[in-house]
Formats: C-alpha cells, sequence, structure tokens
C-alpha cells in the first residue's frame, strides 16, 4: 500500500467543484481513514440516496427580478451568518492533515463561516476555540460562530463539564446528536489521533460480548439516551440548544415542546441505520408539522449552491457540510478549506440570482419544479 501524499500548500490547479477535491482526497489519507470518512453503513442505500434526493428535485427561476440589495445572511439562533451554511460535526480531523480541526476552524474564520466543533474532535474545544480568536485577529474578521457539538457521555457529570467548558471557552449554543449512540466503530486509531476532549474520561466500547448477548441487555444499549436526557441537557445550559438527527416530524414536535431551539434534520451522512430516506425527502413533513416555530437545519449529500437552494426551498434554514470540508483539508489545509467555502458560498450566490431571490429567505417552494400530474 502506498504512502498517503502530503497535503498541498497551495490549492492545486483544477478544482472547480467540491467533487474535486473529493477525487483528490483519497491519495492524501491513509486508506483506513479514507474508508472511515466516505462509508455508509450497509448496502449503502442511505448514503447514496443523498445525493439522489438532491438530483430528483427540478428548479424553477423567476426572471427580471430585482436582485439590488442582495446577499446571503440570514439571522440564525440570534447570531447573523454570513450564508446559510455551516460546517458540522465530523470527528478525528486529523485523520486527513497534522492540523485537523485547527485548519478547518482558521479556514472558517477566513470566510465568516460558522462551524460546530464534535465531541470526537482531535484537538481540544478549547485548542479550537482559541484558533479561531488567534485566526480572527490576525485577519481582522469576527470570531465566527461556533457551536459545540455533544455526545452524551454515560456518567451525566462528564456531559456537563463538557456543556461547561464549551460555554467557558465561547462556544455559542450546543447542538447534541442523539441518533448515534448505536453505531459499530470501524476504525483503530493511528497514533496521534484521539479523542481530544474526553482524555480522563472513561468511554463505553461500541460492541459487548459479554455474555453471548449481542447488543440489547448491554451496558451500550442500557445507557442509550431517552427523551428525560435530553430535558436534562436542556436545563444544563441557556445557550440555545439544537437537536441533531430528527428525521420524524413527530420526534421533532416533541423536541420543540422540550425547549429545543432548532432542530437539525440529519440521517448522520448515511452513517447509521441503512435505509433510510435522506434529510432533504423528510424536510417537508418535518417543516409541515413544525409550523415554523423553531428553524430548521438539514445536513446529508449536500455538494453545490443549486443543493443548498433546493434544502432552502424546502424549508431549511442551513445546510451543514460533512465530508467536503475534511475532502479539502486533506488535500491542500487550510487554503483547500477556505477555497471549498468559497466555491460553494460563489455557487449559492449564482443560484439566487439565476432564481430571482436576492436573500435566502426569499427562495421558497415555488422555485421548485413540479411536473404535471
Ligand atoms: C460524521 N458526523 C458526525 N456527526 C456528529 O454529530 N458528531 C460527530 O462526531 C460526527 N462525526 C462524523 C465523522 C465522519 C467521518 C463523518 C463522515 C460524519 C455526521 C456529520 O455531522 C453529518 O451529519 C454528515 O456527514 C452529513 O453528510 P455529508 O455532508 O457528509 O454528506
Amino acid at each position: 500500500m502506498s504512502e498517503p501524499l502530503p497535503p498541498l500548500a497551495a490549492i492545486p490547479a483544477g478544482i472547480a467543484s467540491l467533487a474535486d477535491y473529493e477525487a483528490r482526497a483519497a491519495a492524501h489519507m491513509a486508506a483506513d481513514a479514507w474508508a472511515y470518512l466516505q462509508e455508509g453503513t450497509g448496502d449503502g442505500i442511505t448514503l447514496a440516496e443523498n445525493r439522489k434526493a438532491f438530483a430528483r428535485l427540478r428548479l424553477l427561476p423567476r426572471i427580471l427580478t430585482d436582485l439590488r440589495g442582495g446577499n446571503t445572511a440570514l439571522d440564525l439562533l440570534g447570531r447573523i451568518h454570513e450564508a446559510p451554511l455551516l460546517l458540522g460535526p465530523v470527528a478525528y480531523q486529523r485523520l486527513a492533515h497534522p492540523e485537523g480541526e485547527l485548519a478547518t476552524v482558521r479556514a472558517a474564520t477566513a470566510l465568516g463561516t460558522g462551524m460546530v466543533v464534535s465531541t470526537l474532535s482531535s484537538f481540544t474545544l478549547e485548542e479550537i476555540a482559541d484558533a479561531a480568536r488567534g485566526a480572527a485577529q490576525e485577519l481582522g474578521v469576527a470570531v465566527p460562530p461556533l457551536w459545540f457539538q455533544l455526545y452524551l457521555q454515560e456518567d451525566r457529570a462528564f456531559s456537563a463539564e463538557l456543556i461547561q467548558r464549551a460555554e467557558a471557552a465561547g462556544y455559542e449554543a450546543v447542538m447534541l446528536t442523539v441518533d448515534a449512540s448505536i453505531k459499530r466503530a470501524t476504525l483503530t486509531l493511528p497514533p496521534g489521533v484521539d479523542a481530544a476532549n474526553l482524555r480522563g474520561m472513561p468511554r463505553l466500547r461500541q460492541t459487548a460480548g459479554a455474555g453471548g448477548r449481542i447488543l440489547f441487555g448491554t451496558p451500550l444499549a442500557d445507557s442509550a439516551p431517552g427523551w428525560s436526557d435530553l430535558a436534562w441537557v436542556r436545563s444544563q445550559t441557556s445557550l440555545p440548544l439544537l437537536l441533531k438527527g430528527v428525521m420524524a416530524a413527530p420526534d421533532g414536535v416533541e423536541a420543540i415542546a422540550q425547549g429545543v431551539d432548532a432542530l437539525v434534520v440529519s440521517n448522520h451522512g448515511g452513517r447509521v441505520l441503512d435505509g433510510m430516506p435522506s434529510a432533504l425527502d423528510v424536510m417537508p413533513a418535518i417543516a409541515d408539522a413544525t409550523g415554523g416555530r423553531v428553524p430548521l437545519l438539514m445536513d446529508g449529500g449536500v455538494r453545490r449552491g443549486t443543493d443548498m437552494a433546493k434544502a432552502l426551498a424546502l424549508g431549511a434554514s442551513s445546510v451543514l457540510l460533512g465530508r467536503p470540508q475534511v475532502h479539502a483539508l486533506a488535500v491542500a489545509g487550510l487554503a483547500g478549506v477556505a477555497h471549498m467555502l468559497h466555491m460553494l458560498r460563489a455557487e449559492l450566490e449564482l443560484t439566487m440570482a439565476q432564481l430571482g431571490c436576492p436573500t435566502p429567505g426569499d427562495i421558497s417552494a415555488d422555485r421548485l419544479f413540479t411536473a404535471p400530474q
């Protein structure tokens, strides 16, 4: 097996889309880390569906629209975001680049893009927030919105500690992910990559063979989070709380009743239950059931500015990016991630102008084409 290529010091020629970074990234990562990044579970039905769902939709532009004053900014949870786009939580970014999340957050800062830092980040949440502040100062720009993604720890004291650390480090929201507590671990981390935030905290093994049990009856199943844990997290912080992994409308309604401030509609990039639909396809039902009471974010398969427009037309306030940030990071580090974000932002603006939508709020369902029955 050949050694991965080192990251490039500059953006390589010939990259014109997020797919171009993906095509080059494999050569810059170890084979097992690449497989971990790209995988979907089972037969990859859901992973494929995430892209197919975008490809199925058609956009319907309106002509001769006044585009003066147009911009991509939006208010999300009390903060202005420059575009309806955040870097979503992706674990262990040092698998792709020695500077891992530090390079990613510096790129996000340069582009004024929010970033959600994973519980399983390979630098500590404090180091990542410091890197954002340092980059902001150096570039003379504002620190972008930084949110902390929480995986509940078996011991509530450790979960509480993570929330307190995130608050102290200046994170502006907590995103609780609940769709991956039962998930097979597929990667043995190489030396130098660890769950930096969890040093010193005991962790459950993801598969338990004791007593011949498969899953039910094991500590992993018995300690899986429930609704009471959501209520507990809500009680632990006054920061805005987002719930990630909502796919069924009644769950969204219940979460709002429990005081969640925003929902993240997501099938975890096709990495958990194979056979789920795409987040895009469940958006209309969730938007209907929740009636605009909280913002809806979505992720899974977003690779183009036109994808962003389709998600917004179906009721999303913003989208999150998963794998593309790691593709760009592996190829060209900070410069790659910044370039990737810029390309997507440029595609979004072009799409909005061509659709006749001067602001994200103008992208509504009437910009989607429905074939006559
Ligand atoms: C993820 N995802 C994820 N989600 C989360 O809440 N916490 C995490 O630590 C991780 N880690 C993670 C690692 C890797 C390698 C991948 C690919 C994904 C899920 C992620 O936030 C997001 O939901 C999907 O990646 C979105 O799909 P796309 O953009 O990758 O198609």
